[in-house]
């Protein structure tokens, strides 16, 4: 080894260096995740840019092909912009590959099409094209795992647009780690990042996300490309989500929401309703709160079941999806607190219908109504629809973008908003609609289970 490459150790979960091996990662924990690493001296780069006064600095509009799905050039921004590295992130089995199959053959009626696959072989990919009935035109596929080859046929082919399926099986001969290893995935994004810059074809990257939620490689992906997409949704479920959350070209508010068919995904363009399903006569336990993503509101449904035990000796299991378990606990603890309910003990269970993931904390209320419903065994119509923060005090906080939630409710078939006595100040008589605004949770009891 030359003297000036230096041997070093590199955490294949968190990236953290050491000079020597060690069994544990000192920074993340990790057990075996520390891997040999040649660090090259950086050499001093000699480059023509000079420094230019921004007011000299020329705009313009970046130049984009529409793929033609609505719903993922919308959260493009518009399409995609020439030359640029698209990551599209998911779980195994999400819908990646069929997405992006039906990607290709519409891109490929503009322009030549590469898609490079490391782990679906020629006649798995006939047989997918085949499936999803796509008519393709300059549509090529390669069974290929080795960078170098891929960029090599690409430099050949020349396309415009080369999708790698997928970057963790994907490896470089540059780096001497193992397939899907942190410094693989950086190698090859650096490699592919540098010839499409050069050639100006635009990429798109596959890369699958761990258990943890992390596009594997921690992260480090992200900051190498231009646009982190993630493919999102309740795998068993029919619908997905496609969501930015890293554009340098466009905002990250947008989703697209998607359909799993039999013949692959179909686009749902208007999508306010669809997680809403007609409820059993006489079900409890179930309340719609209405949402914001990016400018669209849709509806979503919060199921919950409280089964109460008497032993005063067990500690109750808290299940949730689509909400975060601390604050299912938050809301649980000010059930307890304000209405004077006893929980500890009862087995709770909160699920987000449609594999829904509520971030925001304006669904508060519908959760803890849903809650309170199945504990009551009360059932909560179908044409309330809860929306507000709750606080640690108990108090019932205001709805951010109050009106455009009220707009879309009003011209559905909704008879009464329950929100927070703020937000009814502000809105009233704005809307031809019945809002009930409460202050406080106690008041739960009086106007929703008198
Ligand atoms: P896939 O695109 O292979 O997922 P990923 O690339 O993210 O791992 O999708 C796999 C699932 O999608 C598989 O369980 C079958 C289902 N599927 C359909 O329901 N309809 C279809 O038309 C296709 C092609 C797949
Ligand atoms: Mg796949």
């Amino acid at each position: 080894m030359s003297k000036k490459n230096k041997l070093t150790y590199i955490c294949e979960s968190c990236e953290y260096k050491t000079v020597q091996w060690v069994g544990k990662c000192p920074n993340c924990h990790e057990w075996n995740s520390m891997m040999e690493f040649i660090k090259e001296d950086k050499k001093q780069i000699i480059s023509n840019s000079i420094p230019i006064l921004f007011s000299d600095l020329e705009g313009g509009e970046h130049e984009r092909t529409q793929i033609g799905v609505k719903e993922f050039d919308r959260v493009l921004g518009g399409g995609l912009v020439q030359g640029s590295l698209v990551l599209i992130g998911g779980e195994p089995g999400i819908g990646k590959s069929t997405l992006l199959l039906q990607v290709c053959s519409l891109l490929s009626q503009q322009e030549k099409v590469l898609y490079v696959s490391g782990e679906e072989s020629s006649i798995q990919t006939s047989n997918r094209y085949k499936r999803l009935g796509s008519k393709a035109k300059d549509l090529f596929f390669l069974y290929e795992s080795n960078c170098e080859n891929i960029l090599e046929k690409a430099k050949d082919l020349k396309p415009k647009f080369l999708i790698i399926d997928s970057i963790q099986t994907t490896y470089s001969e540059s780096s001497q780690s193992t397939p899907g290893s942190v410094s693989q995935v950086r190698d090859v994004t650096f490699n592919l990042m540098n010839f499409c810059k050069e050639k100006d074809i635009t990429c798109l990257l596959v890369g699958h996300v761990t258990k943890e939620g992390n596009i594997a490689g921690p992260k480090i992906l992200e900051h190498m490309v231009d646009t982190v997409i993630y493919f999102e949704g309740d795998q068993k479920g029919q619908y997905r989500i496609l969501r930015a959350i890293k554009n340098r070209f466009g905002n990250i508010n947008e989703i697209g929401i998607f359909e799993m068919l039999e013949n692959g995904l179909r686009e749902i363009r208007h999508p306010s309703q669809c997680f809403i399903e007609r409820p059993l006569k006489g079900s409890y336990g179930r309340t719609i709160t209405c949402v914001l993503e990016g400018t669209r509101t849709i509806f979503v449904e919060v199921q919950a079941l409280v089964i109460e035990n008497f032993s005063e000796n067990i500690n109750g299991r808290r299940t949730s999806q689509g909400i975060d378990q601390k604050r299912l606990s938050m809301l649980i603890a000010v059930l307890e607190k304000y209405l004077g309910l006893s929980l500890g003990s009862s087995d709770i269970y909160v699920n987000i219908v449609g594999g829904i993931k509520l971030d925001g904390r304006d669904s508060d209320l519908a959760i803890l109504v849903a809650l309170l419903s199945s504990l009551r065994k009360i059932p909560i119509s179908s044409g309330k629809i809860f929306m507000g923060e709750v606080g640690l005090t108990g108090e019932i906080r205001s709805t951010p973008r109050a009106d455009l939630k009220l707009k879309e409710i009003s011209h559905l078939n909704y008879d009464e908003v329950v929100l927070s006595k703020t937000t009814e100040s502000h809105m009233k008589d704005k809307f031809d609609l019945k809002i009930l605004g409460l202050e406080r949770v106690q008041e739960l009891e009086t106007y929703i289970f008198s």
